[in-house]
């Protein structure tokens, strides 16, 4: 049921990187944990094990989480994160962008848990200005406890687009035309935690945490950055007046949808989507937001 090919060439995404790495180096490419993260809560329930494995645990006491030391207006995010295993009914794994302070924006994915045997399920969301309600969710094609896979967050002027293993499952588009806020001034910090949310994780809260299991471990691994780092006021990457990369070839400034990459769209929201707020007619009776109608 995999798709079959690959999603982009190895050999057109090795030279985009060797380019970028060569001569942009304003934008902070490639990651390490020690260097851009710090664990941020759980009192040494998070660790960073070297610089490309961080562990995330939970008891009864506790979760645990971390975050990026810088902020980034734009960039793609990426982490292998492998799941949970066994029963983790209960428990939310996350991985989001968010900016400070009210009206924030917020870009989320979030992992919930589910008894042994059963699928995780994927929560995606975004915020703008902060107003989110534009929940949709998915399964997986495969067992995200068994090994590491990639998600990526993929944030430009036109697109923000949640992906696995480089198959994207949602593109929040830039419809300002249509009155919709896009997430576009306010620079994001990159947040992971693991936390028990038994009252509404798991089949509406009916299926609570075992704490007999504990601890809960997630692990994540490659944090990787291709992101325009904010500092004092300005986006790193910005060239002279306009906020592009010094690199017009960084990809995912360019990101849109291939026709192929939006056909695996196609394909993932066919076969996996469990919840779409756009399907929602009890929570939204009178009219869908703006985004969700087609063009
Ligand atoms: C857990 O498994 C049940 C039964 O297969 C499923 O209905 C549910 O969507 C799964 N995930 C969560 C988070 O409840």
């Amino acid at each position: 049921m995999s798709p079959s090919s690959s999603p982009a060439s190895p050999m057109a995404m090795l030279l985009v990187s060797m380019l970028a790495i060569s001569s942009f180096l304003t934008i902070a490419h490639g990651g390490n944990f020690y260097q851009d993260c710090r664990v941020a809560w759980g009192d040494g329930r998070g660790k960073i094990i070297n610089d490309q494995l961080l562990i995330l645990s939970m008891d009864k006491y506790s979760g645990s989480g971390f975050e990026s030391k810088n902020e980034y207006l734009y960039g793609k995010i990426e982490m292998q994160i492998k799941l949970i295993p066994g029963n983790s009914a209960g428990t939310v794994t996350t991985f989001f962008l968010r900016s400070q302070g009210p009206a924030h924006d917020e870009i989320d994915f979030e992992f919930l848990g589910n008894v042994s045997g059963q699928p995780y399920v994927v929560h995606t969301n975004v915020f703008t200005q902060g107003k989110g309600d534009r929940e949709q969710q998915f399964y997986l094609w495969f067992d995200p406890t068994k090994d590491f896979h990639t998600y990526s967050i993929i944030w430009n002027p036109q697109h923000v687009i949640f992906a696995v293993d480089g198959i994207p499952l949602r593109d929040f588009k830039n419809l300002e035309s249509r009155g919709v806020p896009f997430p576009k001034n306010q620079p994001m910090k990159v947040y992971s935690s693991l936390w028990n949310a038994d009252d509404w994780a798991t089949m509406g809260g009916s299926m609570k945490t075992d704490w007999t299991q504990a601890p809960f471990t997630a692990s994540f691994r490659n944090f990787n950055a291709d992101a325009c780092v904010w500092s004092s006021g300005r986006s790193r990457c910005s060239s002279g007046r306009s906020k592009a990369p010094a690199s017009a070839n960084e990809a995912w400034w360019t990101d849109g949808l291939s026709p192929m990459r939006y056909r695996r769209m196609r394909w993932v929201q066919r076969k996996y989507v469990i919840y779409d707020y756009c399907a929602d007619r009890k929570r939204f009776p009178r009219r869908s937001s703006p985004e969700c109608r087609r063009l």
